[in-house]
């Protein structure tokens, strides 16, 4: 996929509608990763040294089309050191405006229009810029005005981060180094039906954890006691298992987890395999033996695709061991030069941020939702509409 791309533009003066994915945590006001924001950096720096004048259109949340100031981009605003605009239709700021200046528009989400891909409300958001740029990959699987419409509008083109989004990830897909194994974990199956499939014809070896491993480890006859899973995933799960064989794919389930009497941080933690499982039991993270096949297998693989913590990462350290060993594992080969790695999903790249080895892996995917659709070969609405045809 050829994409349209800012190099050779002449922007200076130029006012520029930028589309950025700034749908970071904030909590207390304070933004507790900024890995979006700063991935963000390199094209707007690059557009204010091209003498763009640079509105930053971004969503936090889903306030729902309503005005609702705790999904406000104020924070993201100070964390950027500009001004925030409180009304992304506001214009009068351009009149201020000189080359090279960024101001952030307040969350785009506080109109309906916007979900809605309403044309009026991409028309006014479009009003008096020039070009637009989508850096979003993030947001790029919805068909949105600040991604689809405006573009529609105006001339558009990709961003750097998203360009490069496409780039890596395109790679690994198209012409991965094997043998490729693939690591998806998470909570709900249904939600993962279309990017096990996909990984399951591409990949040489399949690992399924997290409470989504629980689900396979039901539907194969395992013993799950009290713990988080979808027992109407069952005949779904055995047709993904289907169709990884009839792809010669292998997929390795869970073999033991940590499990524990209640749901806590500070839950007393036991070792089980699935036999030992009692009806009160809840699997809150990986086990010990299942933890030790998987970095095994990571040390064999050559390319290791991951999506999903494996267990409540968050809840360090005595939760977090099985999904820390993966992140550890694949820096780890990856630093010794042994292991191409690509991982997405919020809560997998704050893993490697726990575990402070986000920098080892080979690409770090600012994608949730637009990660897994992209490998599952999805087309994205927000880029196609960038293609070089
Ligand atoms: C994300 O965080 O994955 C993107 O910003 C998309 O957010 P959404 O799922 O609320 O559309």
């Amino acid at each position: 996929m050829k994409l349209r791309t800012i190099d050779g533009l002449d922007l200076r003066g130029k006012y520029v509608l930028l589309r950025d994915d700034f749908n970071v945590q904030i909590v207390d006001g304070q933004i507790t990763d900024g890995f979006r924001i700063e991935q963000s950096m390199p094209t707007i720096n690059k557009l204010r040294q091209m003498g763009a004048r640079i509105a930053i259109c971004a969503h936090l949340g889903r306030p729902k089309g309503e005005r609702n100031m705790s999904y406000s981009l104020a924070p993201v605003a100070e964390y950027l050191g500009v001004r925030l605009i409180p009304d992304c239709l506001d214009k009068d700021f351009m009149a201020d405006m000189h080359d090279g200046d960024v101001v952030l528009l307040e969350n785009v989400r506080f109109y309906s229009g916007e979900e809605k891909n309403d044309s009026a409300f991409a028309t006014e958001l479009a009003r008096g810029f020039d070009v637009f740029v989508n850096d979003a990959f993030a947001v790029s699987h919805r068909a949105h005005a600040s991604t689809v419409g405006v573009a529609e509008i105006l001339p558009s083109y990709a961003g750097d981060l998203l360009a490069s989004e496409i780039m890596h990830l395109s790679q690994v897909m198209e012409n991965p180094q094997r043998p490729l194994l693939s690591i998806v974990a998470g909570s709900k199956v249904s939600t993962k039906i279309g990017v096990l499939k996909a990984l399951a014809k591409l990949s040489d070896k399949l690992i399924i954890g997290g409470a989504l491993g629980t689900t396979f480890n039901y539907a194969t006859g395992g013993r799950v006691g009290n713990s988080l899973y979808e027992a109407d995933q069952r005949d779904v799960a055995l047709e993904i298992l289907e169709y990884a064989r009839e792809h010669d794919c292998t997929v390795l389930l869970p073999l033991d987890k940590g499990v524990a009497k209640e749901f806590a941080r500070d839950a007393v933690r036991t070792n089980k395999d699935f036999s030992q499982i009692e009806e009160d039991d809840i699997i809150i993270d990986a086990g010990v033996a299942t933890t030790e096949r998987d970095v095994n297998e990571i040390k064999h693989a050559k390319t290791v695709i991951w999506n999903g913590t494996v267990g409540m990462a968050e809840w360090a350290p005595r939760w977090s061991y099985g999904s820390f060993a993966l992140a550890n594992a694949i820096a780890e080969q990856t630093r010794n030069g042994a292991l191409e790695s690509i991982v997405g999903g919020g809560d997998t790249v704050a893993a490697l941020t726990a575990c402070g080895v986000k920098d080892d892996i080979t690409y770090v995917s600012t994608g949730g939702g637009a990660f897994l659709e992209f490998i599952e070969g999805r087309i994205l609405p927000g880029i196609a509409i960038l293609e070089d045809k």
